[in-house]
């Protein structure tokens, strides 16, 4: 860990530590701010607020939410849930998978793009839904799964 992230590190853990249940508003921070927590933040965190390692290891762990290396330079989000998956969504999201080579939960290793599960984005009047760099994505048909790989490699 950089200098720098270790004074980023230092800065949103002393302005969030005194919040009641500090933990998770502290590593969303840490997330928004470098994109991951990062194994060397957490032993800072935990003195912080006075749990062990172990306790702290155990919520970054718990919480899916929590990367805990860099993403992709794209973030390609499949939401998995029921109307997603009722309106076809699995063979959507197999034919994304197997086109980006990568399982759910991978960066692709040349960086390009990491593929995150997810369960409802809110969108299921429009399943199946995805969201690719923070942009909704609905009504996924086959070619419309095809655009986003597309994009994705372009
Ligand atoms: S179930 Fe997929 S957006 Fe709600």
């Amino acid at each position: 860990m950089s200098a720098e992230t270790e004074a980023l590190i230092q800065e949103i853990i002393a302005s969030h530590r005194n919040m009641q249940g500090a933990a998770l508003p502290i590593l969303h921070a840490v997330q928004e701010a470098i994109g991951y927590v990062p194994e060397d933040a957490i032993p800072a965190i935990a003195e912080a607020l006075n749990v062990t390692r172990a306790e702290m290891h155990g919520v970054v762990t718990f919480y899916h939410d929590f990367r805990r290396e860099p993403a992709g330079r794209h973030v390609l989000k499949l939401c998995r849930a029921e109307a997603c998956q009722s309106a076809g969504g699995n063979v959507i999201s197999e034919r994304i998978r197997q086109k980006l080579g990568i399982q759910f939960g991978e960066t692709s290793p040349d960086g390009r793009v990491t593929l995150d599960a997810v369960y409802c984005l809110g969108l299921c009047a429009t399943a199946p839904s995805a969201m690719l760099d923070g942009k909704v994505i609905g009504r996924i048909d086959p070619a419309r799964a095809d655009r986003i790989v597309a994009e994705i490699n372009r």
